[in-house]
This record gives C-alpha cells, structure tokens and sequence, in this order.
C-alpha cells in the first residue's frame, strides 16, 4: 500500500494530506515510516571465507550467546549453535533418521524450525512448540524427501527476527544415490553460502534494533556478510564449482549476478534439482530462498577476480535501487575437470491444475481493519500490520483447513500491496503454477519444489501443492519483520 493509500484507509484523506501528516504525526513520527536500506559499507574481501564444519546425525546444537564478529579483528557478541556464528552443515542421507539434541541456551525461549525438510508436525519448530532457556529437546525425525538444501533456523514467534540475526541459522543438505550418480562438483568443489546482511556497532557487536518503518519495511543491515563473514574471499581452481546459495537474510533480496557479466547455471532450488538446468545472468534471491549454482572459472585466467554481486532491481524501492559486491572468487588454481553437465537432472511430474480440489486465495500486505480506537492502537507500536487477508497470527486458531491429502491451488495475492513478500509453506513443497502482474512469469530457480516464493508488488502467484502430511502447520511470509509482526497464520491438514 502507498502512504498516501495507507493514510486513506485511516479515513484521513478528506482533511487533506498535509494535515493528515501532522495528525498522524502526533501519534508516531513519521520520518520513521520511511526507512530506506541503509548505505551498504562495501569491504576489501581480505578475509578468507569460512566454511561451517560438516556435521551428521547425533551432533548437539545449543543455542548461545558467544564472543566473535562478523568483522575482522573484532569480538564483539553474537549467537551460534557450536563454536561460532551460524550453525554446522548437517549433512544427511534420504531414509536415514537424523537426531539432533537441542539445548536452549539463551536466556528466553527458542526452538529450531527444519525449513525444507518434511518432518512430523511435533518436531517443526511450530512457534507453540519452543524450548524454555535452559531446556532440551531432542528433534528426530527420517528424511523422506529427495536430495535438496534446506537450512534451519528459530521459530518462536515475536522472537525469530531478532535471534535469526545475531546469528542462529544453519544449512542441512539431503544426498542420495540419485544425485550422486550425476556426479556434481562436489568435497572441496561444493561450498555452501549463507548470505546475510547484518549491522555491526564499534565493538564488532551485531545490533538488532528495528525502528516502526524497519518493521514496515524489514530490517535490513549495511554489512553483507557469507558464512558469517563480511566481504570473504576464496580460492578456487580453474574448473566448475557447486554453490549452494542460502538467502538466510531477514528482508534483504539478492538479485545475484557475476561482476563478469558472465552467465551461471541453475541447477536447483528449494525442494531439490531443477527437471534440467537454466542458465541465467542474474537471479532474484528472497529470504528464505535457495539456489544451487553451478559455476565453471575454467575460462578464466589465472589469479583473475570474479565477484559474486548483488545487481539493481526494481519493485523493492530503496534496496532494489542498490548494487554491491558479496564476496570475491579468486582464480589460482589449475585444473581441469572432466565433468559433463546432464541435460536431465531429475524427475519433476507436473501437478496440473486440473486436478486441484480447490483454490484458496491470500490478499498478503497491510492492513489497518479494526475499530478507529484499535487503528491508533496499532500505530503507536505497529504492531500487526502485516496481515494475510486482514489477519495477524493466533497461535491457536486454525485459519485454514485441508483434507489430507488435497491437491490445492493457493494464490497469494500482493496487486494490493507496494512490498515485496516472500511466502513460505511449513510440511510441504509447492510447483508455481502462474504469476501475474509484475515479473509475470516463473523464473528459472522456480522450475522445480519450492517452500518459498517470493511475491514482488503488484503480482498475484499461484502455487499447487499434495497435501501429504497430517497436523498443524504455518504459513507465513519469509521477511522475519512481517512474520514476526503477525504475517503468518495456521492450517491444519486432517
Ligand atoms: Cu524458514 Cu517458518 O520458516
Ligand atoms: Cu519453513
Ligand atoms: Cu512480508
């Protein structure tokens, strides 16, 4: 919604927009409905990147609270779930059972969310099922579902923005023997990269501290970091490499490019491989959104300079007009790999729309319903202005129920709207069937099993889905401001 839209739906529009504003701004101060990405502080990528250790089945995570920084040279606090910021790599095999003995270690509640992996509804992370500071859990669960990158991260709700940020998040890669046959790059020639962006303050300490317009807008930070690192560097060998690219970002969106200018290959995204890959020369990255990349430096020189940027795109205002760089690739090494990319990668059977028992649509963005009393109410604090379809998250009330095993259409609608949501199902994959309106089209990493789709203003995205798994679940939008300002809801699948 506009601001001038946003001040008509207060009724405040007859009297005029000038003394709308100083109406308005004798409840809340307007400059902070404003807020713009800040400036990004782009950094010398003297720092070797960090790759998070590999870890299985049986590895204890805690969260805690730690000395380091995303800076060099500095230790200031942060969170982690091992010895530094982020979280392992777990790395588990399809029909293997994977435990993972969980410790809250903070001093409020917290829980882990699998984004991307199917798990029963008790071991989710739904933010009904947290973990007191100071207790255990242990999540159990097998792995169903074909080879893919999921990561995860907290869920409990009014808190996952915050936490996320200082640091808790960790990438979980599915292998199996399907996608072993095809022989990606992978040991030292698969690397997974967690971009985030992040605020620091003097003392390398991250700050978390969104204003009412960050809540509007998401709270984005000024210092990108990968790996937990700002502005990393890596050695790589003339040959193609498999990135495996988290957008573990609270709001920010990467419109991912090579400052080459060269083409890269797509080969998968949330749910797994791609049917077969796309070469693209940018990809629009939301939170929450995974893309695996294959890149191949074997054209380049050596000790030449690649940097993987984030190019200007429209539709999202202040970040949108941004441009920066996010890490660098350095050429050093020579080698040559006999690796031959397969025109088919894996088997997608499309859900048609045909077949589809119903269509549930979602109008996702602000609203301000309720009585005049409660508007100002809401105002004051913004809180629960982020609705989907005029409703903020109750954690108990079942907003919309599916018979097992339903093949369903679900629209999120965003023509409202002026902000961009990327909207993500808990306890199943979803196919894009259409989008209308803004970018119109499917894009390439959209081709395959998605969990999150990003909805730009002005477009209208269709998605269909088997519900396949019973029980309580969310659905919510990916910018952990939103969510955590009441844009999700519950459905219950029985
Ligand atoms: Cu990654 Cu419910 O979220
Ligand atoms: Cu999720
Ligand atoms: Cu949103």
């Amino acid at each position: 919604m506009k601001r001038i839209e946003f001040l008509k739906t207060l009724g405040l529009s007859t009297i005029g927009l000038a003394a709308s504003e100083s109406l308005l701004s004798g409840c809340m101060d307007m400059s902070e409905m404003n807020a713009v990405a800040p400036d990004i502080m782009q950094g010398a990528f003297t720092t070797l990147l960090p790759i998070p250790e590999t870890a299985a089945s049986g590895t204890p995570l805690s969260a805690h609270s730690m000395s380091g920084s995303v800076m060099p040279g500095k230790n200031g606090s942060l969170l982690g779930y091992r010895s530094s910021i982020l979280g392992p790599t777990i790395r588990a095999e399809r029909g293997s059972v994977v435990t993972i003995p969980f410790t809250n270690g903070l001093t409020e509640e917290t829980n882990i969310h699998w984004h991307g992996l199917l798990v029963p509804p008790a071991m989710d992370g739904h933010p009904e099922q947290v973990v007191m500071a100071g207790q255990s859990f242990n999540y159990s669960f097998k792995i169903e579902q074909s080879a893919g990158m999921a990561w995860y991260h907290p869920h409990p709700h009014t808190k996952t923005g915050r936490q996320v940020f200082m640091g808790l998040a960790g990438m979980f890669i599915i292998e199996s023997p399907e996608e072993r046959a095809l022989k990606l790059p992978a040991g030292e020639y698969e690397i997974p990269l967690v971009i985030q962006d992040k605020r620091v303050d003097a003392n390398g300490t991250l700050q978390y501290n969104p204003t009412m317009g960050e809540v509007m807008i998401g709270y984005m930070g000024d210092t990108i970091t990968v790996n937990g690192a700002h502005a990393p560097y890596h050695n790589v060998a003339s040959r193609t490499y498999r990135l495996r690219v988290l957008n573990g970002s609270n709001a920010r969106i990467y419109n991912l490019a090579l400052s080459s200018g060269d083409p890269f290959t797509v080969i998968g995204s949330d749910g797994g491989l791609l049917p077969s890959p796309e070469t693209v020369s940018n990809l629009l990255l939301a939170p929450g959104e995974r893309a695996d990349l294959l890149l191949d430096f074997g054209k380049m020189n050596q000790n030449s300079e690649v940097f993987l940027q984030s190019n200007p795109f429209s539709g999202a205002d202040s970040q949108g007009s941004q441009s920066f760089k996010i890490m660098k690739f350095v050429v050093n090494n020579a080698e040559s790999d006999s690796f031959v990319l397969p025109a088919a990668l894996n088997n997608i059977p499309a859900l048609s729309a045909a077949t589809a028992a119903k269509t549930r649509t979602f109008d996702i963005g602000i609203s301000m319903e309720g009585s005049g009393k409660h508007k100002m109410g809401k105002m004051k604090n913004m809180a629960g202005m982020h609705t989907i379809n005029g409703k903020t998250f109750s954690m108990d009330r079942i907003d919309e129920s599916v018979p097992l095993n339903n093949v369903e259409i679900w629209e999120f609608n965003n023509t409202k709207g002026d902000e961009p949501h990327p909207m993500h199902m808990h306890g199943t994959f979803f196919q894009i069937l259409s989008r209308a309106g803004g970018r119109s089209k499917i894009m390439a990493h959209e081709k395959g099993w998605k969990d999150t789709v990003l909805v730009m203003p002005g477009e209208s995205v269709r998605v269909i889905t088997k519900f396949e798994r019973a029980g309580k679940f969310v659905f919510h939008c990916h910018n952990l401001e939103h969510e955590d300002d009441g844009m999700m809801l519950n459905f219950q699948v029985s």
